[in-house]
C-alpha cells in the first residue's frame, strides 16, 4: 500500500510550494484572528484536497498559477467547513487537537469559518478565477444542503439508502468534485475530461466519507476522531442503517429508543456498536466502499497513462485504508 509520501511524489515540488503560499495567505493583522489562523493551519491535515487538485491538473497538463489558486481556494473552504462542522456536531476534537469551538466557543468558530470562506471567495475574485468561483460556490451550497439534510434525518431517524447517499454526496463528495474538476480546468482540459473528473471526484468522495463513517466504530479511537460521536449525534450512517434494515422490528425499536435518548452513556454506545457489528453493518459498509473504489478506478482507466494517474489510483486505495 502506497503511503501519502509516495503518492505525493509526482507533485512534491508543487505541494512544497503550496504550503508557504497557503500560510502567507492566512494573515490578517488582528490579534485574535491571527491566533486562530495560526491555530487552524498548524495542524495541516492530510491535504488530500490540494493533492487531488494538483494530481488531476497534472493528469491533463502542466500545473500553473490557476492550479495553485484552486488548491488554496478549496483548502480554505475545507478548513472553514471543518471549523463549522465541529460546531454543528458539538465535537471537541479535530486533527488530534482541541477544536476551535472547544477552546474559543461557538461564536468564535462560526465567525472564523465565515472569515475563511470570505477569504477563499476573495482569492478567486481577485485572481479572476470565475470558473473556479462557480465550481466552489456550488460545492459549498451542496455542503450546507447535505449537512441540513443530515440534521433533518437525525431529528426523525428515518434515513433511507437514497437519502444517505444524497447526504454524503453533498456534504463530502461535492468538495472532492470541486477538486478534480477545478484541477482539470486549471490546465485547460476539454469538457469531456472535466465531466470525467466530476465522476472521479464523486466516487472518491463517497468512498472517503464511508471510511469516515467507519471510524466511528473503531473503539480504540482513531487519531483526532472520538469514536461513537456520530451515534451520540443520532447520525445514521451506512453501518447503522444496514444493521437497522437487517434486524427484527423489536430490535429496531430498542435501538431507536437508545438513539433517541438525549444523553447516552458509554454502555448505550456499546450496545449500539455491538448491534451494528452483530448485524454485519461494518462489512456491508466496507463492501459498498470497495464498489466506489472500483468505480473511481474505472474512470481513471479512461484517462492518460502517466505518473499522476498512478498516484490517483494509490490515493484512492489510501482513502479507504487510511487510519486517520
Ligand atoms: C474531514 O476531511 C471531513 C470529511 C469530509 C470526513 P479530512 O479527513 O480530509 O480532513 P483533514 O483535512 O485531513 O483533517
Ligand atoms: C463531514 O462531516 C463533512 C464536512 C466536514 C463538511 P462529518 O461530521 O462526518 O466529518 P468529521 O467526521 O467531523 O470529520
Ligand atoms: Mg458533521
Ligand atoms: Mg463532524
Amino acid at each position: 500500500m502506497a503511503d501519502l509520501q509516495s503518492i505525493k511524489a509526482p507533485i512534491k515540488a508543487e505541494m512544497d510550494e503550496f504550503h508557504p503560499f497557503f500560510r502567507n495567505f492566512l494573515r490578517s493583522g488582528t490579534r485574535l484572528l491571527d491566533l486562530l489562523l495560526f491555530y487552524v493551519q498548524k495542524q495541516k491535515g492530510k491535504q488530500i484536497r490540494p493533492m487531488l487538485v494538483f494530481l488531476t491538473a497534472k493528469l491533463y497538463g502542466t500545473v500553473n498559477e490557476h492550479t495553485y489558486h484552486a488548491a488554496a481556494l478549496i483548502e480554505l473552504m475545507h478548513t472553514a467547513s471543518l471549523v463549522h462542522d465541529d460546531v454543528v456536531d458539538e465535537s471537541d476534537k479535530r486533527r488530534g487537537f482541541w477544536s476551535v469551538n472547544a477552546i474559543w466557543k461557538n461564536k468564535v468558530a462560526v465567525l472564523l469559518g465565515d472569515y475563511l470562506l470570505a477569504r477563499g471567495l476573495l482569492l478567486a475574485v481577485n485572481k479572476s478565477e470565475h470558473r473556479q468561483l462557480e465550481i466552489v460556490s456550488r460545492a459549498v451550497e451542496d455542503m450546507s444542503e447535505g449537512e441540513l439534510l443530515q440534521i433533518e434525518k437525525a431529528r426523525h431517524l428515518n434515513i433511507d439508502n437514497q437519502t444517505y447517499f444524497d447526504v454524503i454526496r453533498k456534504k463530502t463528495a461535492a468538495l472532492m468534485i470541486a477538486c478534480t474538476t477545478a484541477g482539470a480546468c486549471s490546465v485547460g482540459a476539454v469538457e469531456a475530461d472535466v465531466e470525467r473528473m466530476e465522476r472521479l471526484g464523486e466516487y472518491i468522495g463517497i468512498a472517503f466519507q464511508i471510511r469516515d463513517d467507519l471510524f466511528d466504530y473503531e473503539v480504540n479511537g482513531i487519531f483526532g476522531k472520538p469514536a461513537g460521536n456520530d451515534l451520540r449525534e443520532r447520525k445514521i450512517t451506512l453501518p447503522l442503517m444496514h444493521a437497522l434494515q437487517n434486524s427484527t422490528p423489536s430490535e429496531r425499536r430498542q435501538m431507536i429508543k437508545i438513539l433517541r435518548q438525549n444523553v447516552k452513556t458509554d454502555a448505550d454506545i456499546d450496545t449500539l456498536m455491538n448491534f451494528v457489528r452483530g448485524h454485519g453493518g461494518i462489512e456491508h459498509a466496507q463492501t459498498v466502499m470497495a464498489e466506489y473504489v472500483e468505480k473511481a478506478k474505472a474512470v481513471l482507466a479512461e484517462t492518460p497513462d502517466n505518473a499522476a494517474r498512478q498516484s490517483l489510483i494509490d490515493l484512492i486505495d489510501y482513502t479507504i485504508s487510511r487510519k486517520k
